[in-house]
C-alpha cells in the first residue's frame, strides 16, 4: 500500500513533476567566456548601432558578432547589396565598414552596453594580406573584445584577393597564427563551406592556436537573375547565400569540424540557415558550443532570439537535460 502524504495530496501529480525537475541550464562556456544562452549574432548581419544592440540584449540574445572591418574604410557595393530570393537571402554588401579606428570606439561603446547584460562581444576583422589581419587584431584589441572573429572566408572576392584565405590550409594557419600573436584575448577562425575538406582546414587552424571556429560563411558566389530584365538581382551579380537553404551544408560542416577535433579544446559556432530552436538544437547536436544566426533576424525580427532559447529549454525539459553539456556532440560518430 502506498503511503500518501498530506502535503503531496495538494500538488497535482504534473506540478509534484515540475518541482522535482531542476530548471534547464542553457548557459554556456566558449574559450572560457560565459554566455547566458548559445545564441549569437552572426557578424555582417546588423550595423553598428548601440540602441539595436541594447534592444537585442534586452530580447535575449547570448552574444553579439560586429559587421566584419578592415585596417581603413570600405565603401562597399552599390544597391542593391541584399535580397531576399525565396529561400534565404543572397546578399554583396562588400565589407562595408568605417575602418578599424571607428570601430574601436564603436566596440567601446557596445561592451558599456552589452555588459549589464552579460552579453559577450566577438569583434570580427577582415585584411587583405597575412600581415595586416596580425596589426589589425592589435588594433582590435584596444576595445577589449571578449573574442576575435577572423573572417578569412568572406565570398565577395574582388580582384585584390583572388582567392579567399580559407580555401588554403597553410595560409589559413599563417593567417591564424598572425593573429594570435597580436591578439589578447580568444581568437575564432570564420571557415568557408566552399572548399573541399574543410575537416583539414579546421585541424589546420586548430593546430595554429586557433581557440575556436565559426563554421560557416555565406555559400557561394551565387547569381540569382530577374527574369524580365535578364539581369542579376545584385549590382554586384554575384554574392553570398545564406539562410535557410544552406542549413544541411552547414550542419555537415560542423558535424565534420566536430569531429576532427575531438578531444581537442577547440570549440565551434555553428552558423548558416539556422531559424528555428530545432535549428539550434542541431547544430548543438554535431557538437557545436554556440550557434550563430544571421538570415533569420531578417526574416523573423529582434524576438528570433528569445523564441529559440525558449524552444531549447522546452526540449531540454522534455528530455531531461539539465545543461546543454548533456547533449552537444551526440550525433557524432
Ligand atoms: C547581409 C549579410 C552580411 C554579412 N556580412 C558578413 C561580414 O561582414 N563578416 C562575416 O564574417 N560574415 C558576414 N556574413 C555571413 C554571416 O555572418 C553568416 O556566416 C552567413 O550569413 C550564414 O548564416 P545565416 O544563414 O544564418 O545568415 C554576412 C551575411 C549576410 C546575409
Amino acid at each position: 500500500m502506498e503511503v500518501v502524504s498530506q502535503s503531496s495530496l495538494s500538488q497535482s501529480p504534473q506540478s509534484q513533476s515540475e518541482i522535482q525537475k531542476p530548471k534547464s541550464q542553457i548557459g554556456v562556456t566558449l574559450c572560457g567566456v560565459p554566455f547566458r544562452n548559445p545564441t549569437v549574432l552572426a557578424s555582417g548581419i546588423l550595423g553598428l548601432s548601440q540602441e539595436v544592440f541594447g534592444r537585442l540584449a534586452r530580447l535575449g540574445v547570448g552574444g553579439i558578432t560586429t559587421k566584419s572591418c578592415s585596417l581603413q574604410p570600405r565603401v562597399g557595393w552599390h544597391n542593391p547589396t541584399i535580397v531576399n530570393w525565396g529561400h534565404g537571402l543572397i546578399n554583396a554588401v562588400g565589407l562595408s565598414n568605417p575602418g578599424v579606428e571607428v570601430m574601436v570606439e564603436e566596440i567601446r561603446s557596445a561592451k558599456a552596453t552589452l555588459s549589464p547584460y552579460g552579453v559577450p562581444i566577438i569583434a570580427s576583422i577582415f585584411a587583405n594580406t597575412i600581415y595586416d589581419f596580425g596589426v589589425l587584431a592589435r588594433y582590435i584589441s584596444e576595445a577589449e573584445p571578449d573574442l576575435i572573429e577572423v573572417n578569412i572566408s568572406c565570398p565577395n572576392l574582388d580582384t585584390q584577393h583572388e582567392e579567399m584565405f580559407s580555401s588554403n590550409a597553410f595560409v589559413s594557419a599563417q593567417v591564424t597564427r598572425m593573429v594570435k600573436r597580436n591578439a589578447r584575448c580568444p581568437v575564432v577562425i570564420k571557415l568557408s563551406p566552399n572548399v573541399e575538406n574543410i575537416a583539414l582546414i579546421a585541424k589546420e587552424v586548430a593546430n595554429a592556436g586557433a581557440d575556436a571556429i565559426c563554421a560557416i560563411n555565406s555559400l557561394g558566389p551565387g547569381i540569382v537573375l530577374d527574369i524580365d530584365t535578364a539581369q542579376p538581382v545584385l549590382a554586384n551579380r554575384t554574392g553570398g547565400v545564406s539562410g535557410p537553404a544552406i542549413r544541411p551544408i552547414a550542419v555537415r560542416c560542423v558535424y565534420d569540424i566536430c569531429r576532427a577535433l575531438k578531444g581537442t579544446s577547440v570549440q565551434v559556432i555553428g552558423t548558416g540557415g539556422v531559424t528555428t530552436a530545432r535549428d539550434a538544437i542541431e547544430m548543438i547536436l554535431v557538437g557545436a558550443t554556440c550557434v550563430g544566426i544571421g538570415s533569420a533576424v531578417y526574416h523573423h525580427g529582434y524576438g528570433v532570439f528569445q523564441d529559440m532559447c525558449a524552444g531549447i529549454e522546452a526540449y531540454m525539459q522534455r528530455h531531461d537535460y539539465r545543461s546543454i553539456d548533456e547533449f552537444r556532440g551526440r550525433a557524432l560518430v
